[in-house]
Order: structure tokens, then sequence, then C-alpha cells
């Protein structure tokens, strides 16, 4: 009897995609453009979205799981702007069914579309053969979004520019976080709005505190702590703690004044450092231990300062394939 061949096709690709939080967020004036040129140490955290995509005719999405019913579903979706910016690059014609399966809480801080938007990209790369490499990627995730290229690679890294011109930072040891994470979310764009106006009233000083820092990495004016870079390096918890700084934090708190109990209730439990992730309304307590953070994260759940809280870690590696399904196609 003849042996019969046939060619396995690829019929799903997951990829997963992390959280971030920014453990330093300088933010200078409005550029002409309207974005605003930043210094940060984006962090990788333990808690991922997860997107899957099928081969089809086009590009459509699905989202289930955490705040699915907020995150839009056609092109104003950031994964199918990632989807179609790769199709346009590498000139491919077929169409991909993207499903997103969240855990990241949506308009958090925390960057959840763009680790949607970075995932996309792997599992689309693959599922076209586009054969893009990481700095092409890294291009077309800039032109998506300001943290989508950070999103790739994850890790601990300094951003600067918009945030998307990224340098990883050396870091030791391991760092143990309690997020808590509010009712309702917030626009990135009215936090960056609420910041000018609050400088423009000159109820906060009129450019970053980057002055504070002695200037390892500058973007304009802002610079990257070289106290909270050194911290990170020695893997020192609780100066990487005593160096968490956000520019946005005021905006934040003054779109959101309830944000305040949550910090506090932060410290009041020991937190090493208390911080609003990115715009917020997220905010991050950095523990002293694995156990600590399991201890944070009852009493703040316990304090009724949010709507829920998780328990996370990081650094952690940026957009990663993690399961391929096949099937049989036609005999060659
Ligand atoms: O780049 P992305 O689309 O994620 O940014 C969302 C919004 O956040 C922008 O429209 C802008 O209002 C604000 N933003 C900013 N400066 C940055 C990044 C974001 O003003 N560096």
């Amino acid at each position: 009897m003849r042996a019969r061949y046939y060619r396995l096709i690829v019929t799903g690709l997951t990829a997963r995609a992390p959280a971030k939080l920014n453990l330093q967020l300088s933010v200078g004036p409005p550029r002409p453009d309207g974005y605003h040129d930043l210094a940060t140490v984006f962090h990788a955290v333990s808690l991922y979205d997860e997107v899957t995509v099928r081969p089809a005719g086009r590009v459509t999405v699905r989202v289930e799981g955490e705040g699915a019913g907020e995150v839009p579903a056609g092109r104003g979706n950031l994964a199918v702007q990632a989807a179609n910016a790769l199709r346009k690059a590498a000139g491919i014609k077929d169409g991909a069914e993207i499903s997103i399966a969240k855990r990241i809480p949506v308009a958090a801080g925390l960057a959840g579309g763009s680790a949607d938007a970075a995932a996309t990209l792997v599992a689309c790369n693959r599922l076209w053969r586009a054969g893009l490499g990481l700095a092409e990627l890294s291009e077309l995730a800039a032109r998506v979004g300001s943290d989508v290229p950070f999103s790739l690679v994850g890790g601990t890294a300094v951003g600067l520019g918009r945030g998307e011109q990224l340098s990883q930072a050396l870091v030791s040891g391991r760092y143990h976080w309690v997020l808590a994470v509010a009712d309702a979310g917030l626009s990135t764009a009215d936090v960056y709005a609420e910041c000018d106006r609050l400088r423009a009233a000159g109820l906060r000083p009129a450019v970053g505190d980057g002055s504070a820092h002695g200037g390892a990495r500058r973007s304009g004016k802002r610079t990257v702590s070289r106290d909270l870079l050194a911290a990170l390096r020695a893997g020192d918890a609780a100066a990487v703690g005593a160096q968490l700084s956000n520019d946005l934090q005021p905006a934040a708190v003054s779109l959101r004044p309830q944000l305040r109990r949550t910090l506090e209730a932060g410290k009041e439990h020991g937190a090493l450092g208390t911080i609003v992730s990115g715009s917020g309304p997220t905010c991050g307590f950095l523990a002293r231990s694995e156990e600590h953070a399991l201890g944070l994260a009852a009493s703040l759940a316990g304090a009724g300062v949010c709507r829920q809280v998780a328990r996370v870690s990081g650094p952690v590696p940026g957009a990663t394939l993690t399961a391929q399904s096949a099937g049989r196609g036609g005999a060659p």
C-alpha cells in the first residue's frame, strides 16, 4: 500500500503578553503632535492577556473575560490595528480571527490593550509566515500605541520619547507587587490632559520631576533616576520602593480622589512603595517578599479600598507564543 502524506496546516496560534507598571514616569509638556515626551521605567508583571489567532478571510476580533464589554470590537481595537499594520507592512492578503482572553483590567493604566496588540503581532507574524524580526515588529508596534513596543519585549526597560524608544535595564531579583484595581477605568488621554491642566493652573511644577533625578538617560529635560536604576541593579527592593515616582499620579488622583485612600492603605500595611500605575487608576504596592504580598493583598481587600486585588511579580518576558494547533491540510 502506498503511503499518503498530508501537509499539516496551522489552525490556531496563541500568544500571551504581560501587564506593565511604570516604576518612574516623568512627563514633559505637550509636544506639537499632542504627545508628551517621557522618561519612564517600564516593568512587566505576571498578569497576562492571551490572544489566539486562526486563519480567516478577513480580520475580526472577539473579546472575553475581565471587562470584555468595554473593549472596542472593531477597528478601534488595538489588536485589530496591530494585525492590519502587519498585513500592510508585509503585503499579506489573508485575515485572522482574533480571540482575546482578557485578564488585564481595561483602562487601568496596566497597558492591557498594548499587551493584546503585542501578542497579536507575535501570533500573526507566525500565522502568516510574515517573517518580521523584532526591530520591524517594534516599529509597527510604536505606530499602534506608545506602550506596545514595551509589551513586545517586556522585562524592565527605560522608555524615552513617547515611551517607544526602549533600552533594557539591568535588574537583579524578583519584585513582588500587589495591584489594587479600581471600580472603573480612566482614559489615558484624559489623565494627560488633567496633568497639563494642573500644571497650567500652577498646581504642579511646570515640568516633570526629572530635575530630582541624577540624569542617567535623558528625554528632553526628563531623566530616568540613577538611584532607581542602581536599586534595580542591586536588587534592593526597599530602595526601589523609595524611588517610585509618577508625574501622572496627581492628575489621576485629581480625577479619582478616592485613590488617595487606596494609596494610604498600602502605606499603612507596610508596602515598600506605593504608586499609581501609568495613567491609573490601578495602584501598585511593592511588597518585601512573596509572603508579605499575600498579607498585603488580604489587608487591602479587607480595607475595601478597591474592587479587586491581584498579586503579581516582575520582571517577566514580553509577548510570547504559548501554543499552536495544527490540522491536516490537503495532500501535497
Ligand atoms: O500612544 P497611545 O495611543 O497609547 O496614547 C494614548 C493617549 O495618551 C494619546 O492620545 C495621548 O493623549 C496620551 N499620551 C501622551 N503622551 C505619551 C503617550 C500617550 O500624551 N507619551
